[in-house]
C-alpha cells in the first residue's frame, strides 16, 4: 500500500492506537466504560463459564401499569429507562394488548432481554379499568407482594413524565428513606401526594395492609394509604412543600424531577399551567412533557376549555 512519506514515521504510532482500539473493543464491556450503559448478552469465547453480576438492583423498582395501547406508550416508556438512575428495574403491567405492543419496539425487546425491563399481564383477579379498580388493587397487601424484592417502588402513570434536565435523582428521596412522595396537593399539606407519580416505600404499605383493608368506594388509594402510613411510627411522609420538587401537578415549582397531570390528563390544573409564562417555561425545562400531550398551538392556547380539551383521555 502507497502511504504518503510523511505519514509512515506514524506507522507505529497508528499501530498503537490500532492495538489499543482492539484491545478495548475486545476485553473491556461498554458498561465498564460508560455509566448508564446497557450491556447486551452476548457471550464471548472466553467467558462462557463465568457469570456477571446483574447490574440492577432488585430492591429498586420502577413500574407502569397501562392496560391501553397508546401510541406514546413506548416512547415513554423508554425515556423514563433512560433517566431513572440506571440501576433501577422496570417493570411494565399490562394486557395483552398492551404488552404486545411495547414488545414491538426493538429497544424494549433488547431490555427485557437482559433483565431491564420485566413485563406482566395484571394478575387476573385485578382489573385496573378506573380510579375505583385501581384503587382497589393498589391498597391490596398481595398486589405489593408480587413485586418483592422490591423496597423502592416508584410508580409513573403514562400521564406523567420525568424531566431529563432535572439536577435531582430519584434517589435523592431513595437515601433519605421517604416513606411517601407524590405530586404535591398544596404547600401546607403534612403529608401525603398524588400516587401518578410517586416514591412508595413497600415494607412500610405492607405494615398498614396487613392490619387495615379499603372498603369499596372509600377515599382514593393515594389519599387513603397516606392518610394511614401518616400516622404511622416510623414511616417519613414528604410534606406538600417538599414535594414540589419532586412532582408538580398542583403546586407550581420550575425544576422539579417530573409533571403528573392529574386525572389521566384530562385535569390540567390552572395554577399550574393557566398562564403563558408558566407553560412556556415548562416546555423549556421539560421539553419530553409534550410527548404525552397533543401539540396546542399557540392561537388555540387560550386556556383552561381549548387545553383541557385537547387532552387525551
Ligand atoms: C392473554 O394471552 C394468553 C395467551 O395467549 C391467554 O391465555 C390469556 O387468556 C390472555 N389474557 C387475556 C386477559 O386476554
Ligand atoms: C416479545 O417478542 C419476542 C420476539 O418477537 C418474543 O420472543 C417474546 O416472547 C415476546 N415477549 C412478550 C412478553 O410478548
Ligand atoms: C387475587 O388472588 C390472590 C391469590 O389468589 C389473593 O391473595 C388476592 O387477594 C386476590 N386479589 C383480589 C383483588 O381479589
Ligand atoms: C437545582 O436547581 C435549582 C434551580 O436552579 C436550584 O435551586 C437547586 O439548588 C439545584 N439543586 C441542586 C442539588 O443542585
Ligand atoms: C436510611 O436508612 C439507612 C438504613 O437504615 C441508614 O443507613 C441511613 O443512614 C438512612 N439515611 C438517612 C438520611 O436517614
Ligand atoms: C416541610 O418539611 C420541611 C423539611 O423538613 C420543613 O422545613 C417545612 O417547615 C415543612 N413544611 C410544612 C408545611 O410542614
Amino acid at each position: 500500500m502507497l502511504v504518503p512519506a510523511a505519514r509512515r514515521s506514524c506507522g507505529p504510532i497508528f499501530s498503537l492506537i490500532f492495538f489499543g482500539g482492539l484491545f478495548v473493543f475486545l476485553f473491556l464491556e461498554p458498561k465498564d466504560v460508560l455509566p448508564g450503559t446497557i450491556s447486551v448478552d452476548i457471550q464471548s469465547p472466553w467467558d462462557i463459564e463465568s457469570h456477571t453480576p446483574s447490574p440492577y438492583d432488585e430492591t429498586k423498582l420502577a413500574l407502569l401499569i397501562e392496560n391501553r395501547v397508546q401510541p406514546h406508550l413506548t416512547p415513554l416508556l423508554l425515556h423514563f429507562m433512560a433517566v431513572v438512575p440506571p440501576e433501577w428495574t422496570f417493570m411494565f403491567m399490562g394486557s395483552n394488548d398492551s404488552i404486545a405492543h411495547i414488545n414491538k419496539s426493538t429497544p424494549i425487546r433488547e431490555y427485557t432481554r437482559n433483565g431491564k425491563l420485566m413485563t406482566r399481564l395484571v394478575p387476573q383477579n385485578m382489573s385496573i379499568n378506573n380510579q375505583e379498580e385501581l384503587s382497589r388493587t393498589m391498597t391490596n397487601a398481595w398486589f405489593y407482594e408480587q413485586l418483592l424484592p422490591a423496597e423502592w417502588l416508584f410508580i409513573f402513570q403514562t400521564d406523567s413524565i420525568i424531566c431529563a434536565n432535572s439536577n435531582v435523582s430519584l434517589n435523592y428521596w431513595v437515601e433519605n428513606n421517604y416513606t411517601w412522595v407524590g405530586a404535591s396537593w398544596g404547600e401546607d399539606t403534612k403529608y401525603g401526594g398524588n400516587g401518578g407519580f410517586s416514591l412508595r416505600r413497600i415494607s412500610h404499605l405492607l405494615e398498614v395492609l396487613t392490619h387495615q383493608a379499603r372498603y369499596d368506594g372509600e377515599a382514593l388509594e393515594d389519599w387513603w394509604l397516606t392518610d394511614r402510613l401518616g400516622h404511622m411510627p416510623g414511616a417519613k411522609m414528604a410534606n406538600g412543600t417538599e414535594e414540589k420538587y419532586f412532582s408538580v401537578e398542583k403546586v407550581p415549582y420550575p425544576t422539579p424531577i417530573g409533571y403528573h397531570t392529574g386525572w389521566s390528563g384530562q385535569l390540567l390544573m390552572a395554577q399550574v399551567w393557566q398562564e403563558k409564562s408558566q407553560r412556556d417555561q415548562i416546555f423549556e425545562y421539560c421539553p419530553e412533557i409534550k410527548m404525552m400531550m397533543p401539540l396546542v398551538l399557540e392561537e388555540e392556547a387560550k386556556c383552561e376549555k381549548d387545553i383541557h380539551d385537547s387532552f387525551p383521555s
